[in-house]
């Protein structure tokens, strides 16, 4: 059976991975993409995930969504890491397709209501638009089959600050409004997706075996290893976005621990997510009655990266 879903999604170089992926799956069916800001501005990367779905060749609804966050104001956009234009510096000057009319947040209330039970969410980005979702639908959570997110981080360090990974920093009041809404989420946070090193020997043997897509893929990410190479001194990428994809039809290649989870939204940590496992008890307030979060700690990364190859050499 395919799993049918919406990607939320801010490409971003990993998105495009993601994406290319959930294109090519036999058995994923993408309702449609619905873009977010983060990696770039909305109109970016907007603009991004039309071009993507153009170069896959496959007619896939595009919906533009929140141009900011819920509260705070919008953080810089990370041209060190993604490229000004959000693509590595890869993005076509223009695109032939063009955005349907409803906004991102319409787009999946609407077909959450068409498919009662039968859609998973999977915000690869900020998580505005899930919340906005939300809060226009407040019986979202009963029309969604489960949300499979990329972002937070249990146990690691952050990514932008200490404390505090990407797609929550971005919209801390939005996350915290995701993780405390009654659904089943799955959070591909950096406790797992740091164990999922992407290296340069592996995107070439993408471009050699994944057709057009591998090779646009291998010319997108040329600036995401530099990044990580002469600022975060790795040699190698996480494999962020993808991650998150990939746990929709193959959860076994990751381990995760049942919890609740909270979002700090003030002071120096925000961002940060805080995971209670459901085996640990607190006399502390305000655990109960939120998300049943499935928090990915680990991740077997081999594994992951060869069912990517192998997904995206299907042809
Ligand atoms: O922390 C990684 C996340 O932030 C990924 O989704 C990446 O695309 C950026 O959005
Ligand atoms: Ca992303």
């Amino acid at each position: 059976m395919t799993e049918k879903i919406i990607i939320d999604t801010d490409p971003g170089i990993d998105d495009a991975f993601a994406i290319f992926y959930a294109l090519r799956s036999s058995e994923i069916e993408v309702l449609g993409l619905t873009t977010v800001y983060g990696n770039a501005p909305i109109a970016q990367t907007t603009h991004n995930a039309l071009a993507l779905v153009e170069r896959a060749g496959v007619a896939c609804p595009v919906a533009r969504g929140a141009e900011g966050p819920l509260e705070i104001e919008c953080r810089p956009y990370p041209a060190m890491v993604h490229g000004e234009d959000g693509m590595g510096g890869v993005s076509p000057a223009t695109v032939s397709g063009s955005v349907v009319e409803e906004h991102a947040v319409d787009f999946i209330i609407q077909a959450a209501r068409a498919n009662p039970g039968d859609v998973t969410l999977v915000p690869i980005g900020p998580l505005t638009n899930i919340a906005l979702a939300l809060q226009k639908e407040p019986d979202l959570p009963k029309l969604i089959k489960r949300v499979v997110l990329m972002g937070g981080a249990a146990n690691a360090n952050g990514n932008v600050t200490p404390a505090a990974e990407a797609n929550i920093i971005d919209d801390p009041e939005a996350a915290e409004i995701v993780f405390a809404a009654d659904w089943e989420v799955a959070m591909l946070g950096l406790d797992a997706t740091h164990d999922v090193k992407l290296t340069r020997e592996r995107v070439a043997v993408l471009a050699e075996k994944g057709g057009d897509l591998g090779a646009f893929l291998q010319q997108a990410s040329a600036q995401y290893f530099a990044f990580h190479q002469d600022v975060v001194g790795l040699d190698f990428c996480h494999f962020h976005d993808p991650s998150a994809l990939i746990y929709c039809v193959r959860p076994q290649f990751f381990s995760a621990q049942a919890s609740s989870v909270r979002v700090v939204t003030q002071g120096f940590a925000a961002g940060k997510t805080i995971a209670k496992p459901n085996t640990r008890f607190t006399a502390q307030d305000g655990w109960d009655n939120r998300a049943r979060v499935e928090v990915c700690l680990s991740a077997d990364g081999p594994a992951v990266l060869d069912h990517y190859l192998h997904v995206m050499s299907a042809g």
